[in-house]
């Protein structure tokens, strides 16, 4: 019990600290290979290279970092057929999840060099993704409880963005709840995800309980219509959210839930009273770490009109201090956005912009790679703003006092809602805005980037997402046949 924490987390294995360098090296031009692991082949011996896609560093477009080998048809209908929740007691299921997360923090150095490589993550963000996703494993492994019934076969279908954390954290919760889970990672990101699969076997997971499908949207649309299938899982866009709720409704029982998680266009108010030095220092961490990102990223700033002078200025100059280079450097504040598609998106929309002259500020950034450099663009208004920019752009809107209200209407208008954050030293001010806007996770004075997993419950409502939030108590209930008591926060 003294090693168990306020929460209940098992703390037996503090975090690590690892010399990162030294950790990663062995790794730095490895490659790696990933392929279906199912119930009757977990490890599949097919040759990667006979039918394999390779997958290259989005920082380095000539480093190899490995091959994937999609899901076929086949490999569906045997994971399907052989899943079968998870049958260990209660206690056993959270030992082995316990020693999954000892095993990520064993491995740290490899899972560095993989997400670094595979998902262009720099080392602030390698660091916090590992920690995150052990988080998650000990927080899900603390909740496991005798009187909830698994309900049956998860498809948990993963973004990109977090490899590990977000990968992790659903299965984690649904094995927690005794499910049989079929994983469908990101179709750019299966290097990690087979890794950490491979970490989750080892610790104790029964083949058949946790199988790996990696693949496109085909795998994910085939996982998600299928009447064996008692719950969905899923982080991504909005519009494939949608996919997947009709898809289900035509192919699924009634009632099998479908957990969203999907985007946002994130706002933050800073008025005339902030403090600007600390409000630049979060606009530019929630706007440019993991170069823009992050679900949960600034993508409009709103200043208050008697301070965008000054404040502007400082962004200025606080957006030139920001180095956008290979994430393999320890110095590198951000790195490039994950594939050619996602940077031909992200570069006409800033053209675009520019052609309307509408440029506050842009760095340089390398050319080689998928790199789009730190850009700060003008808008009269959120509702601008017609879609989520998935990079590093910020939107500067500047406000009356007068107008706050109207401000608040516009962001409660975009439909979505997942992350606000707020810069005043008003105390009733901040009552007052964070009543009114309708988001899942609100900051005040500070970033709003980076909820922690047990004390930051993260997710949106809206057109962000169905909740319930991750990391927090009524995520995995609802992983289970029989939800208890409404749980407090
Ligand atoms: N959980 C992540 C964050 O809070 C999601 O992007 O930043």
């Amino acid at each position: 019990p003294e090693r168990q924490n306020a929460k209940g987390w098992d703390l037996t294995h503090m975090p690590t600290l690892v010399d990162i360098d030294a950790a990663r090296k062995p790794f730095a031009a490895t490659q790696f290979a990933a392929q279906p692991l199912t119930a009757t082949n977990p490890d599949d011996p097919r040759s990667p290279a006979a039918d394999a896609t390779p997958i290259y560093n989005p920082a380095k477009p000539d480093d190899l970092v490995g091959h994937v080998a999609a899901a076929t048809h086949a490999d569906i209908d045997t994971a399907l057929a052989a899943a079968q929740p998870w049958d260990a007691d209660v206690a056993t299921r959270a030992r082995i999840l316990n020693a999954a997360a000892d095993a990520y923090e064993a491995n740290a150095g490899q899972i560095f060099a993989l997400l670094a490589r595979e998902a262009g993550k720099t080392m602030p963000d390698v660091v916090a993704e590992i920690r995150e996703a052990v988080d998650f494993l000990r927080y899900y492994a603390a909740q496991a409880r005798p009187d909830r019934s698994a309900r049956g076969i998860w498809t948990c279908i993963s973004p990109w963005n977090f490899p590990l954390a977000i990968f992790t954290g659903q299965i984690a919760a649904a094995l927690a709840a005794g499910n049989a889970v079929i994983a469908k990672p990101a179709e750019q990101t299966p290097l990690i995800a087979s890794f950490a699969v491979a970490l989750l076997h080892q610790a104790g997971v029964p083949a058949h309980v946790l199988q790996l499908l990696p693949g496109g949207g085909a795998v994910g649309a085939a996982l998600t219509a299928d009447v064996r299938i008692n719950g969905v899982a899923f982080t991504g866009s909005t519009a494939t959210a949608r996919k997947i709720r009709a898809s289900m409704a035509m192919h699924c029982n009634p009632g099998t839930p479908l957990i969203a998680e999907t985007g946002g266009l994130n706002a933050m108010i800073v008025d005339s009273t902030a403090l600007p030095e600390h409000a630049i220092r979060d606009i530019i961490n929630g706007a440019f770490r993991s170069a823009g990102q992050r679900c949960s990223a600034l993508r409009c700033l709103y200043v208050q009109d008697d301070i965008a002078p000054k404040l502007l200025k400082m962004l200025k100059g606080a957006m030139d201090e920001l180095r956008a280079d290979d994430p393999w450097d320890i110095s590198t504040d951000l790195g490039p956005v994950i594939d050619k598609a996602a940077h031909q998106n992200i570069a006409d929309y800033i053209q675009q912009a520019q052609a309307e002259g509408r440029i506050i500020h842009q760095l340089d950034a390398p050319r080689q790679g998928h790199f789009i450099p730190p850009t700060a663009i003008r808008v009269d208004s959120i509702a601008q703003m017609d879609r989520e920019i998935f990079g590093p752009v910020l939107h500067v809107a500047t406000f009356r006092a007068e107008a706050l209200d109207e401000v608040i209407t516009a962001i409660n208008d975009t439909g979505y809602g997942l992350t606000f954050g707020l810069h005043t030293r008003i105390d009733d001010r901040v009552q007052a805005i964070v009543e009114r806007v309708d988001a899942g996770n609100i900051y005040v004075n500070r970033d709003q980037i980076g909820a922690v997993v047990g004390s930051q419950p993260f997710g949106g409502e809206g057109l962000s997402g169905t909740g319930p939030k991750a990391g927090g108590p009524h995520y995995l209930p609802r992983f289970s046949g029989e939800t208890r008591e409404p749980i407090a926060d």
